[in-house]
């Protein structure tokens, strides 16, 4: 028998049915509410306890510490896949055959070249610019060149879409980088693979030849996996909800990216790295920083840790950490930082502060590490995030609008004045 709610207000009965997941998971359907109760609304700020569509693409399990993509674990995709198969199972819900994917990277390939004009927008950033900024708004300012908005009832439409942000996201990515660097722009080289091509487009020097390093595009290719969809996180939600208006894939995904920019979220990565850095500089005493973190008086937070869902590890922390120690290993680097950051986790997981709220390295508490040791400037990091979302909230944005969801427009609860008549300015 179908589960349900009963919510009763100055003893009156509602009902409501709970949906059951294919994990299990259940949600009071409270699509009637208002109908039923007259205007009766519910409040949860941020979100806590509400759930914002049904999804096919990707599971989550916060006390478990379970991330999988399609139905397939994190762990055997990070190990077995690349990040262009797990974008196209992503998207598309299945892993491709051998001639999907070849079709796949070739139509990207074909795609990936900018407008020339584009260098003009570009030109127009001080060199000082945040990378997320700049990377927001060429993906904005991609409309301009590829006007028209994609009709969703076309799969080919879709598809074609899909295929040209896929490819010019990493040359605006790369761009943003070479922009800092006074490094000409680069367009790479399609005979390599897409993370080897990013890699070229990011660090290729106009007189020397372009080396590959497999260990640095082995590393580079599992951080983007990593990162590829976390359900309804705050990026995604806002590219669902700017999408639910209708609005295109690329003007959603530039909101989506500024999201991701602040330091709650995927800005993250810049901060913990900021924050190593400076406990560095002050002698290392971490347990003055934990200090800091518990004192409610203090705004500091131990960035890279907590997350808003996992509440006993991030699979992806567990990944990554294993990840910078082999990477750094294989590359030779010793980096002070790691040092403090595993200090600093060992202190914070058996302090009671942390334990108590179920406070744990998230996956942007070794990421930083690993991008540092591959090169990738500090203001890039949140940039890399964004390469590998990419996927993920086109795959969001697709289900939301082949799902035909409702344009996202919440309630509020008014607690402003009440009616007050009109004074001019003489009565004030
Ligand atoms: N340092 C110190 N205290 C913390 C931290 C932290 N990093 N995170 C949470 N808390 C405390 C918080 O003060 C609160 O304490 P109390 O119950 O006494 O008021 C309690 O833990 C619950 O925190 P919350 O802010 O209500 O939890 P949330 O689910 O709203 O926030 C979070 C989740 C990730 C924003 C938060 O843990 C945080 O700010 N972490 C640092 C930033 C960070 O690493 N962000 C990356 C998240 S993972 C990648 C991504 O999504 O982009």
């Amino acid at each position: 028998m179908s589960k349900k709610a009963t919510l009763e207000i100055d003893g009156n009965k509602y009902e409501f049915p709970i949906i059951e997941g294919t994990e299990k998971e259940l949600g009071i359907d409270i699509k009637t509410l208002r109908s039923a109760t007259g205007g009766i609304t519910t409040i949860d700020p941020g979100y806590k306890n509400t759930g914002s569509c049904e999804s096919g693409i990707t599971f989550l399990d916060g006390e478990k510490g379970i991330l999988r993509y399609r139905g397939y674990s994190i762990e055997e995709l990070a190990e077995k896949a690349d990040f262009l198969e797990v974008a196209y199972l992503l998207i598309f819900g299945e892993l491709p055959t051998a001639e999907q994917l070849d079709k796949f990277d070739k139509d990207i390939k074909e795609e990936s070249h900018v407008d020339e004009d584009m260098k003009r927008i570009l030109d127009g950033f001080p060199k000082s610019a945040h990378p997320m900024g700049v990377l927001s708004s060429l993906t904005s300012a991609l409309i301009a060149f590829n006007p028209g908005s994609v009709d969703v009832d076309s799969e080919e439409a879709m598809y074609n879409a899909i295929v040209k942000i896929m490819a010019k996201f990493p040359v605006l990515a790369a761009w943003t980088m070479r922009k800092r660097k006074s490094l000409p722009l680069d367009y790479g080289d399609n005979a390599l693979g897409y993370v080897e091509n990013l890699h070229k487009m990011m660090f290729s020097r106009p007189n020397k030849t372009y080396e590959a390093n497999k260990i640095v595009n082995d590393a580079l290719d599992k951080l983007l996996i990593l990162h590829a969809d976390h359900e309804q996180n705050c990026s995604t939600s806002t590219v669902r909800i700017v999408g639910s208006s209708h609005a295109g894939l690329f003007a959603s995904l530039s909101a989506g990216i500024s999201a991701l920019w602040g330091p709650l979220h995927g800005g993250a990565n810049q901060a913990v790295i900021e924050m190593l850095e400076a406990i560095k500089e002050d002698g290392g005493d971490t347990a003055k920083y934990i200090a800091k973190a518990k004192d409610k008086e203090d705004s500091f937070r131990l960035m890279g840790f907590g997350h808003r869902v996992y509440k006993n590890f991030d699979p992806r922390a567990k990944i990554i950490k294993a990840s910078a120690e082999e990477v750094l290993g294989d590359l030779g680097i010793e980096d002070p930082v790691l040092d403090i950051a595993k200090g600093l986790a060992k202190v914070a997981l058996e302090d009671e502060y942390f334990v108590k709220r179920k406070l744990y390295p998230n996956v942007d508490f070794y990421s930083g590490i690993i991008y540092r040791a591959l090169g990738i400037p500090t203001e890039m990091f949140t940039v890399m995030f964004a390469l590998g979302r990419l996927p993920g909230w086109i795959a969001q944005w697709r289900e939301m609008r082949l799902r035909k969801e409702p344009i996202g427009r919440p309630r509020q609860i008014y607690i402003g004045e009440t009616y007050r008549p009109f004074k001019s300015v003489s009565e004030r």
